[in-house]
This record gives structure tokens, sequence and C-alpha cells, in this order.
């Protein structure tokens, strides 16, 4: 076969197809675009499932790229383990599911992600799985919503939209007496601010298209879990649990978005300082405009979630706030359709400042008279704060409300 010369179509499947030998390695780990990987001999594939060789056999179970995230993920949050997904949607509903079962029960902060409650709300119950859904810092009240069969207390560390401010340090130790589950959903404020798992969280989930990656040009996301305790009963095996239902439901990120989510990771730190730092400037600014009629940022000192935000949060209060304008729903579209500079986009946290209106996007699937009583009524308007110049963010912000 030696000298045998193969046709153009041959070598045009074959050349070049394996990784040239170097004694040195790329700076930045490579793309690992491949969705399976090739073995030397047959029995070298017991070795790699048996564990008597470290090798990657099939991209939805595992992929080098995908291992550095989840490495850099775990000591982020401070987890024994993490396990990245293709959406922040899939890391929740992964990690919920791997938790609960036909008869139990979920205890929910009120004021989520609206994909998060409409999961919650309409997937849940279909699955034997009962809700309920409590203002998460009337402690009292969420405390008396516990049932034996509660598994799961689930809240956002800043809530989307309304950025309400969760005592995680009170909610572990309200979870644990009842032998649940804290699970946090830490998107908003990213682990710059806030390491859940640190104050007692037992899960730790991100959506990876937010701050993590931070550019808006990738959807991922990525869980981290504690480690195991005796004193937490009910996180004995969890990482195992969701990590071999992600293998079997495939909920797995693209090598090339993971890519990207480690790379947008990089720089986490500078923009979230940044990020925070305009976003309290714009939060004070719009709290003394004469057309604001609220405005919500745990930054502010009016705040009702002011207390357990400095508690919980440390050097920065997030690019995050929403306000309200006069006139509702009119005054709000007055608003939006007056920026100049500022986009109207229905995600956040990338570099440039965007606004969004909850009740036509993220919230659109919660019927008004359900979610106006939490405040997310059709006036309200989500900021995600850029890391711009914050003299022409305002300027734009400005000349917007003189419309309205
Ligand atoms: C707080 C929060 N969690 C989860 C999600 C869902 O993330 P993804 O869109 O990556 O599925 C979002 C999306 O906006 C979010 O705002």
């Amino acid at each position: 076969m030696k000298d045998r010369r193969k046709s153009v179509a041959t070598i045009s499947v074959h050349a070049g197809s394996r990784p040239p030998e170097s004694v040195t390695r790329p700076k930045v780990p490579p793309i690992y675009a491949t969705s399976v990987f090739s073995f030397d001999y047959l029995d070298q594939i017991d070795e790699v499932y048996g564990g008597s060789a470290r090798g990657y056999v099939y991209s939805r179970m595992s992929n080098p790229g995908i291992d550095l995230l989840e490495e850099a993920v775990a000591q982020l949050e401070d987890g024994g383990d993490a396990v990245a997904f293709a959406s922040g949607m899939a890391a929740i509903t992964t990690a919920v599911l791997a938790s609960v079962s036909d008869g139990d029960h979920v205890l929910s902060a009120r004021t989520l992600y609206g994909g998060t409650y409409t999961f919650f709300q309409d997937d849940l119950p279909k699955r034997g799985v009962s809700v309920t859904f409590v203002d998460i810092n009337d402690l009292p009240s969420a405390r008396e919503a516990l049932r034996p069969e509660t598994k799961v207390v689930y809240c956002e560390t800043i809530s989307n939209p309304t950025m309400e401010v969760a005592d995680l340090p009170a909610l572990a130790e309200m979870a644990h007496e009842a032998g649940a589950l804290l699970m946090v959903d830490n998107t908003f404020a990213s682990p710059v601010l806030c390491r859940p798992l640190t104050l007692g969280a037992d899960v730790v989930i991100h959506s990876g298209t937010k701050y993590l990656n931070g550019h808006s040009d990738g959807l991922s996301g990525v869980l981290a879990v504690a480690r195991e305790s005796d004193d937490v009963p009910p996180r004995q095996g969890l990482a195992k649990r969701i990590r071999s239902m992600a293998e079997a439901y495939g909920p797995t990120p693209s090598p090339f978005d993971a890519w990207l989510l480690l790379r947008g990771i990089r720089t986490l730190s500078l923009r979230v300082q940044r990020h925070s730092e305009n976003a309290l400037k714009l939060a004070r600014f719009l709290e003394s405009h004469p057309k604001v009629t609220t405005v919500h940022y745990p930054g502010l000192e009016s705040s009702t979630h002011h207390e357990v935000a400095k508690r919980v949060l440390s050097g920065g209060f997030g690019g995050m706030l929403s306000f309200e304008v006069t006139g509702g729903l009119e005054g709000a579209r007055r608003f939006i359709d007056s920026l100049e500079m500022v986009e109207l986009v229905p995600s956040l946290a990338g570099v440039s400042t965007t606004v969004s209106h909850p009740g036509k996007t993220s919230h659109r699937s919660i019927p008004l008279e359900e979610r106006s009583p939490y405040g997310i009524g059709d006036g309200l308007i989500r900021v995600s704060t850029g890391i711009e110049d914050y003299a022409d963010i305002e300027a734009d912000f400005a000349q917007a409300l003189e419309n309205v």
C-alpha cells in the first residue's frame, strides 16, 4: 500500500487531518471543532471508557475546549464541578430536572427570567412537580410555603427584571433545614460580584450568553455544583446526576460557543467593574429625573434591596437596572423610539448599552395581570448598561427622556 498513489478524491478526504506534532503548545487553546475522536486500536476504546487511559470519545459527552471552560467556571464559582450547556435555559432545566421527580415540590422566587418562570409554571406541573412562587426575601412566608416534599429552592441573585437581591445565606440555611437544595441563577451578578456557592448555595447557574460571554456573539449556559458535604445530604451525587442527564439529553454547547465563552471570561472582571460604575451613575441620574417615576437598582441607597445587596454583592451592584417613565406603555414607547445610540435589544450584558421591554420580550409569555403585581408592568424598561464613556450614555437617555 505504501507507494500507491491515491486519487484526488481520497487525498481530499484524508490529507491534513492529523494534528501536527509540536513540543510547543498554542498560547490559546484551539477550538476543537470535532464531533468525535479517533482511536489507534480497538482495545483503546475499553481503556478510555474504563479510565485507564485519558481520552475523548464523542463531543456530546466531552470535548477538550468544553472541559477547559468547565474547569475555569468551577474555579470562578468555587465549585466542585461545572457543566457547560448550549444555553442558560438548558442549564436551568437540566439542573432542576436532575433534582426533582413526580410528587416533588419546588419553591421559587416570583420574579425571575420569563423563560424560567414559564418552565416552572407550565412544564414542571406536567411532570407531577408542583411549584410555589413567593417573595423570596419575605423569609417567614417562604418558610411557610416549604413542604416535606420540597426538593429545590430557586432564585436569581439579582432578579430579572426588577433587580431584587436574594439573601442567599438565609435562603441556603432555610433550604438545608428543609432538606432541599438552593439553586441560584447568578447571570446578572456574575462571579465578579457574587459567588453563591461560597454563601451556601448548592448549584449556581449562568446564562453564559450574558456577562460571561459579554459580547453578544455566542449562546451558552454553564452551572457549577458545590463540593459534596455530609452536612447537606441532597448534594450527594448531584453533579454526577446533572452530568449524566446532560449526556443523555444532549444539551451540549458547540465547541465554538464554548471557546467564545472562555474567551469572554478573560475580561469579565474588568467589564463588570465598568458596567457597574456606569449603571450606578445612570441609576442616580434617572432617579433624579422628573419624567422617571421608578428606578430599580440595588446600588441606590433608596432601594429596598440595598441592605441585602451590600451583604450579598461585593465590588459593585451590576450593570442591570430597570425603570418606569411617566405615561406607562406610551411613555416607554416614546422613550425607546427616541434613543439614538442605545439600541432596543431583547438580551443583555454586551459591551454596548441596550434597552429592552420585558413585557414584550423576556416576560411576554406571562399575562400582564400575573406579572404587574410584581412590578413587571407594560411601562417597565430594562437597561443593560454598557462600558462606553458614561457621558455618552447619559446624553442619549437625557435627549430621549425629553420626548416622553
Ligand atoms: C437571568 C437569566 N437567566 C437565564 C436566561 C436564559 O438564558 P439563555 O437565553 O442563554 O437560555 C436569561 C435570558 O435572558 C436570563 O436573563
